[in-house]
């Protein structure tokens, strides 16, 4: 059965989600980001990467609590959007903590939401605790067709181009065998598997580091190919 925060007394994704401020904020993030040309930063990024971001922690049998918070991090990632794309990460994580203690986080909780939401970025983060590493994970793995917010094919760039030809992207985490893999299926009509490699290799170098953090290896596979 899944908590409540009125069962626990916890602070819960459930209260992140509904919370007037943060509906406010993460729409306005992403009509920025949209203005500019980004794919979608809003609530559907938000909400997958909060849900794979907790099943990594859960699968690979870290505390309940871990997970939510991986949760709440991963649904909170990207709200510093809102002031810029620049160093997003870390106003994103000062933007979250009068959020978290509004709500009544403690500071011990808020801690780890902040310190994964602030090094989320490949520029300038590290996984240096397991909610961390699994914001990092589920975020970079976000690569999907309904991502791509301009409306005109004829203009896409690479990113544009790359994330509608992915048709499927799906983080397996093996907990017996300590893998997790990233599996993407890309529509080689839109984009070429070398043009992934040409925009994700950082951010794929960056998954490595954070799922090797967890104690696991990393497996890339991309049309049923394995990069590892
Ligand atoms: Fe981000
Ligand atoms: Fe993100």
């Amino acid at each position: 059965m899944v908590e409540t925060g009125e069962q626990t007394g916890l602070v819960m994704l459930t209260e992140i989600r509904s919370d007037p401020e943060v509906i406010a904020f993460l729409q306005q993030a992403n009509e920025t980001l949209r203005g500019l040309g980004y794919t979608e930063h809003g609530q559907r990024h938000a909400g997958l990467v909060a849900q794979v971001s907790a099943n990594v922690l859960t699968r690979l049998g870290h505390d309940q609590r871990l997970g939510q918070l991986a949760q709440i991090a991963g649904y909170l990632h990207d709200i510093g959007n809102l002031l810029h794309r620049e160093h997003h990460a870390q106003s994103g994580a000062l933007m979250a903590w009068p959020i978290l203690k509004r709500l009544g986080m403690p500071s011990d909780e808020i801690a780890l939401v902040m310190n994964a939401i602030g090094n989320h970025e490949e520029e300038r983060g590290t996984a240096n605790n397991p909610v961390s590493a699994a914001v990092i994970i589920a975020d970079k793995a976000d690569v999907h067709r309904s991502r791509v917010q301009n409306p005109d094919p004829a203009t896409f760039d690479i990113h544009d181009r790359v994330n509608y030809a992915s048709t499927r992207s799906l983080v397996r985490v093996d907990a017996d065998q300590r893998v997790v893999a990233l599996e993407l299926e890309i529509d080689t009509h839109f984009a070429q598997v070398l043009e992934y490699f040409e925009i994700f290799l950082s951010r794929m170098t960056m998954v490595r580091q954070a799922v090797n953090f967890l104690g696991c290896d990393f497996r890339l596979m991309i049309n049923d190919v394995y990069f590892s």
